[in-house]
């Protein structure tokens, strides 16, 4: 069972912003276990993915989902997009039985909610499972009708945020000849290796999915390593696509790397302390909620009707946002996580007060 390895904090209140809200939903029947955390209104209704995973506890499904949320806030504030953050959660520990009868619960769960929360896709849900949702609710984004999945955006967004990495640290337009160290090949680390490996890049990847690393290895020209060897893979970038904390003390020691570039979300266990370290290590991090935005910046836009030429515009535009965090960073030698908080602070008030 792969157990979502977040850090556990001593008490939930201590994560529970201002504004926050938390609804939840048993269903034994189907054996859904919901949690939707809100972290606040202040950008207008909340949007964000649905993740079925499994949990060691409901107290660490409720925490991720309110880290989760929050991080949703900033990323949406940053990203431009005017919703707030949210976030669903369904613990996942034992195999869903009737997928339908399982999303059609969530669905009710989700209208019941009356627009408080629109959900997505995210880390165990894809659009089919959205599309059993909307036959319940208008509450969802990312159904199989919006002609592509958030994640594929999520990956260009991701793919552009390596290419301002490179430019900032290595002083270099082309990735080609490049190494680049992937951890997770689901739906945004598969299409992203396809970009890289189209602009000549070198790659070593790993997943825990058998599956996956063999669809990979079929499609492409890759290295394989096992799991816990990916981190002290000797290369320019290490790009995290699987679950949260994988940043850690630990990690930062085996790591090799000039750059961490990934869309995985919460990728630091301590925020502040794992940047610092980070940066004093030499390695360029590009903040999780900056980089992997485009998914969000997808399936907000679709929500609202807008055209794909102009919501591919603003997913390329990641490259200037993180540019730009990057320049800060070096300019205040300032860690690029708390550059990226300070931006989505200032917006944030600047969104308060008018
Ligand atoms: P996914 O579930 O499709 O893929 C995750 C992959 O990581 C799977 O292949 C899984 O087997 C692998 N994995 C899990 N634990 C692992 C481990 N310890 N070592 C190696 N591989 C491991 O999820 P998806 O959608 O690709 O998302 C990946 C990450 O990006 C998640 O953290 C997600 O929250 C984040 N993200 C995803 C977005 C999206 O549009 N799908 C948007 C923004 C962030």
């Amino acid at each position: 069972m792969n157990l979502s390895s977040i850090t556990l904090k001593e008490d939930l209140f201590d994560i529970i912003d201002e504004n926050s809200e938390i609804y939840l939903r048993h269903d034994r029947k189907t054996g859904l276990k919901a949690i939707v955390a809100i972290n606040s209104y202040k950008l207008g209704p909340t949007l964000g993915g649905c993740r079925c995973v499994p949990y060691v506890s409901t107290f660490q499904a409720m925490e991720d989902a309110l880290l989760l949320a929050r991080a949703m806030t900033f990323k949406a504030v940053i990203a431009g997009v005017p919703f707030s953050g949210g976030k669903a959660v369904l613990i996942k520990n034992e195999p869903i039985q009737d997928r339908k009868a399982y999303f059609t619960e969530y669905g009710k769960f989700i209208e019941s909610l009356q627009g408080k929360y629109i959900t997505a896709v995210d880390s165990g849900t894809d659009l089919n499972d959205m599309d059993i949702v909307a036959e319940q609710t208008k509450y969802v984004s990312s159904t199989s009708a919006m002609g592509s999945s958030p994640a594929q955006y999520t990956a260009l967004g991701v793919y552009n945020g390596i290419k301002a990495a490179v430019k900032h640290k290595l002083k270099t337009d082309n990735l080609a000849d490049l190494h680049i160290s992937v951890q997770g090949l689901g739906a945004v680390g598969m299409p992203l290796c396809k970009m890289l490996a189209e602009d000549g890049v070198k790659l070593t990847v790993t997943d825990i999915d058998k599956k996956n690393l063999k669809y990979c290895q079929d499609s492409l020209d890759v290295t394989i390593v096992e799991p816990t060897k990916i981190f002290a893979v000797k290369s320019d970038v290490f790009c995290p696509n699987a679950l949260g904390a994988i940043i850690n003390s630990k990690t930062i020691q085996q790591l090799q790397v000039s750059i961490i570039a990934g869309a995985a979300n919460n990728q630091l266990a301590e925020e502040n302390k794992d940047s610092k370290h980070l940066m004093e290590k030499g390695i360029l991090y590009a903040p999780d909620y900056v980089i992997n935005s485009g998914g969000l910046i997808f399936a907000a836009n679709k929500y609202l009707g807008i055209e794909t030429n102009i919501i591919e515009q603003q997913v390329e535009n990641i490259y200037n946002t993180l540019e730009k965090i990057f320049v800060t960073s070096t300019k205040e030698n300032t860690h690029t996580h708390k550059v990226a908080n300070k931006i989505a602070l200032e917006k944030l008030a600047s969104h308060d007060k008018g």
